[in-house]
């Protein structure tokens, strides 16, 4: 349970420079007073990330924006209208208020208002911003349970805030407005066709070598087993072959996926909102499978179908150390 007394504990750890992990409706994040640079420094230590990726600044609400991004144009206004709280990152030009620790250095800050309960409690007791990237070891799955923070991080916040399963499942999307054209540049938990329905225009999905999102790192999200891209109809004779081989194989597919009834089966949601929920879950679970092979089927590339598409071919890019 989660008590008033534990958003006062978890507010006076980040007052005193503590990193906490907590809840968002994307996935579990790793927190720290994005003002206080030790504490911000202590996030990257403990993911193990390059420190000059920058990090999302969590909101209280939609006012905060303008003390962290400046201009603010009206675009960014209307999405936030429309969205916040919710699954969606914006990145702006920033204000002095966000730092170097924070932007990796940039001139852009990237600002969300998460749609949790917990988390909404902490920022409005801290009064304050967080800045918090998922609360994995960098390069792994992100955690969506804190049965998934314990296993990834343990001992290494200062406190974990458990407020179940995340709802959406995948990172947030990232939208970028801080030039004249909007583009996304991580596809996430909101649809880019939600977005272009409040907008009016097209929002391009832009994968930007210039711009450090470290999502867009080829192995980003990798399991340990090793993942194999399928359309579904070629599901089942895949894995066969691969049986045949000798090789431990699994599927990670929508239920109603007809499969030799030997085969490991890792099912989601037909339904591209339920297969992102599932996702990282079903990815821990075939990780701790003893499987060669995990083959993942591709959802539609409509709605959320776009982000779990991202995630499952950033799962089987080539790792580094890979031959
Ligand atoms: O749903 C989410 O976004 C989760 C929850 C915890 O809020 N957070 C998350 O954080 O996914 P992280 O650090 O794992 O990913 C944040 C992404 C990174 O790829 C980072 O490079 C990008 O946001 N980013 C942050 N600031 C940026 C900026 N100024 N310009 C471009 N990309 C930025
Ligand atoms: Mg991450």
């Amino acid at each position: 349970m989660l008590t008033p007394e534990l958003i006062d504990r978890a507010v006076e750890i980040l007052r005193r420079g503590g990193v906490i992990a907590l809840p968002t409706e994307t996935v579990y994040g790793l927190a720290a007073n994005a003002e206080d640079e030790l504490a911000v420094r202590r996030i990257f230590a403990i993911k193990g990330r390059p420190s000059t990726h920058p990090l999302i600044v969590h909101l209280p609400d939609a006012a905060a924006l303008s003390e962290w991004a400046s201009p603010v144009p009206d675009e960014a206004h209307r999405l936030a209208a429309a969205f916040w709280p919710g699954p969606l990152t914006l990145v702006l030009k920033r204000t002095a208020r966000a730092t170097d620790a924070v932007t990796g250095g940039q001139d852009t800050v990237a600002v969300r208002v998460p749609n949790h309960p917990v988390a909404l409690a902490v920022l409005r007791a801290l009064g304050g911003g967080l800045a918090a990237p998922s609360a994995n070891r960098f390069g792994r799955v992100s955690p969506t349970t804190a049965e998934h923070v314990r296993q990834d991080l343990g001992g290494d916040v200062d406190l974990l805030l458990d407020g179940g399963p995340c709802t959406v499942g995948v990172e947030s999307t990232i939208v970028d407005l801080s030039s004249d054209e909007p583009s996304i540049l991580r596809p996430g938990g909101l649809a880019a066709e939600e977005l272009e329905r409040v907008l009016g225009r097209p929002v391009p999905v832009r994968t930007a070598s210039t711009v450090r999102v470290s999502g867009s790192l080829e192995s980003h999200y990798a399991p340990r087993v090793g993942v194999e891209l399928v359309e579904p109809a070629q599901a089942a004779s895949r894995a066969e072959t691969l049986r045949l081989q000798g090789r431990r194989v699994g599927v990670l597919g929508p239920r109603s996926l007809a499969l030799p009834s030997e085969l490991q089966r890792f099912d989601v949601p037909e339904e591209p909102a339920g297969a992102a929920r599932l996702l990282y879950l079903r990815l821990r679970e075939a990780d701790g499978a003893g499987l060669d092979v995990l083959l993942a089927c591709l959802p539609p590339a409509q709605g959320l179908g776009v982000a779990v598409r991202d995630r499952l071919s950033r799962a089987a890019a080539p790792r580094p150390g890979d031959s």
